[in-house]
């Protein structure tokens, strides 16, 4: 079936060399619905008929010319969702409707300064933890209650959007006043939703969890030291573990409102763990080496411990990038995940003595971790992480742990080919943890062409089992996810629907 160009959002973007405003990072401004099916020119391979529901990704994608230096993580909201059922597949792309998007829309022209400029340029009062932020709703995407929830991880509104119809709903209205951030976690077997947000004033974060019928049930203070900047959280059957990491706003320049980023090497990092449902007094705080970790991967409990894998960052405050363009030095630094050198870790927190143990189980730099989210907050077996192009905010390959093992496979796609955030796909009735496939959307600046590929994850060295033409190379982005269909119900306007 052709493709259906459902509209053009119109922008004011100049002409210009911005790094991440070319080549996987070039925005487009088209919102597209296709469906696809064996024998259509855009399949190369078979689309696989034992998967069911959908793969959405997010990313940032900026409309309008920035006011002063633009920095990739301020981009407004895009979503492509690709839907999978008995072998045929239906995408469907949109910006999220968010009220930054609709106020810069009215006025032809970008309303908020970003993340590289002083606030006081922005023209209106923002969101954030930063406060004069426009809330893109870029970062993150989950699916709970039968809807995405897409997030922005300077905390935001939280807008709702249809999976596979990609209706927008709006905002949240369980989100708490200062907002939520990125990572908002959703363990499978309860339906229940683990978030965060933080803040500039104290107790400088909050913990929440929202039930599968999508109500608040919990909501307390994680007290901290001072305004902090947590990316990411995790979750086992029993705890949140939260992050008071040594990486954080200059507290004098901070007073000015400057934000102005350093690493303390001498300050431990911190992790609160506290019961699903616990109050402040409950929580439990370890401290282990200083660093800072963007992403972990998965968490749970063994014995007396609770065990948790994510990436540690060898050079938290990486030296500036020496080709970068004038001014754009330290964006491009802090964006070169071969200068912060992150690593997969575990830590392992001892719920009886109080210790910390760390174990470096890979040497290899790495980010973007995906695993199996039957098994979220379980005792979990492999796991798949992303290789980064070294000096870009660009993956160019996927590795596969064993992580009882040790063992690992990778995947490389090729000279200007770049995967997205690859999350794990079940395949119907799997009795493995690893029986199912990783979806990526991948961008090819060679052909200026954006594919979505289907990788086989017990013989991912075999590349792609099936890859999805898409109408037109999409931008590069952040998160993902995949929500099974049997969880969430096939929408009922979805062309999949039966
Ligand atoms: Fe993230």
């Amino acid at each position: 079936m052709p493709s259906e160009l459902v509209e053009t959002i119109k922008s004011t973007i100049q002409s210009n060399d911005h790094p991440y405003m070319q080549g996987a990072w070039r925005p487009t401004y088209n919102e597209w619905n296709a469906t696809f099916a064996d024998g259509d020119t855009e399949v190369i391979g078979t689309i696989p008929d034992d998967i069911d529901g959908v793969y959405v990704r997010t990313g940032e994608n900026q409309i309008h010319e920035p006011i002063g230096r633009y920095h990739p993580f301020d981009g407004d909201g895009f979503i492509h969702s690709i839907a999978f059922k008995d072998g045929k597949a239906s995408y469907r792309s949109r910006f999220v409707r968010t009220k930054g998007f609709e106020a810069e829309k009215e006025v032809g022209h970008s309303l908020w300064a970003g993340l590289m400029e002083p606030p006081h340029k922005s023209i209106r009062p923002g969101w954030g933890a930063q406060e004069w932020l426009k809330d893109s709703s870029s970062t993150d995407v989950i699916v709970h209650a039968g809807k995405i929830l897409s997030t922005f991880y300077q905390c935001g509104e939280g807008y709702r959007l249809d999976p596979f119809t990609m209706e927008q709903h709006g905002t949240e209205a369980w989100v708490p006043v200062d907002g939520i951030s990125a990572h908002t976690k959703v363990d499978e077997a309860t339906g229940e939703l683990m978030f965060f947000n933080y803040s500039k004033h104290a107790p400088y974060m909050h913990y929440g969890v929202v039930g599968p019928d999508n109500k608040l049930k919990h909501y307390v203070p994680i007290p901290l030291p001072g305004p902090r900047l947590p990316h990411d959280m995790c979750f086992t059957e029993n705890y949140s573990i939260l992050n008071d990491m040594p990486l954080f706003w200059n507290e004098e320049l901070l007073e000015r409102n400057v934000h102005a980023v350093e690493f303390h090497p001498d300050m431990p990092t911190r992790f609160a763990i506290i019961p699903r449902y616990g109050q402040p007094e409950d929580i439990r705080w370890f401290e282990a080496d200083p660093t800072y970790t963007l992403h972990w991967i998965n968490a749970y409990e063994e014995g007396d411990e609770i065990i948790m894998d994510g990436y540690f960052q060898e050079e938290p405050q990486p030296k500036s990038y020496p080709d970068a363009p004038e001014g754009l030095e330290r964006m491009m630094a802090y964006l070169s995940q071969g200068l912060m050198k992150p690593k997969l870790h575990r830590w392992r927190f001892d719920l009886k003595t109080g210790k910390t143990r760390e174990e470096r189980l890979d040497d290899r730099i790495l980010e973007f971790g995906m695993f199996n989210q039957k098994y979220a907050g379980r005792k979990y077996r492999y796991a798949y992480s992303a290789i980064p192009e070294p000096y870009w905010f660009l993956f160019k390959g996927l590795v596969k742990h064993d992580l009882d093992t040790g063992e690992s496979w990778s995947y490389e796609l090729g000279e200007g080919r770049y995967a997205s955030e690859s999350p794990f796909v079940p395949r119907i009735g799997a009795k493995d943890e690893d029986d199912g496939y990783l979806v990526s959307y991948v961008a090819d600046v060679n052909a200026d062409t954006s594919e979505c590929v289907l990788i086989d994850a017990k013989n991912m060295e075999a590349g792609p089992v099936c890859r999805i033409i898409l109408p037109e190379r999409i931008c590069s982005g952040t998160h993902s996810t995949w929500a099974n269909g049997s969880d969430i119900g096939m929408g009922e306007n979805s062309v999949l629907a039966a």
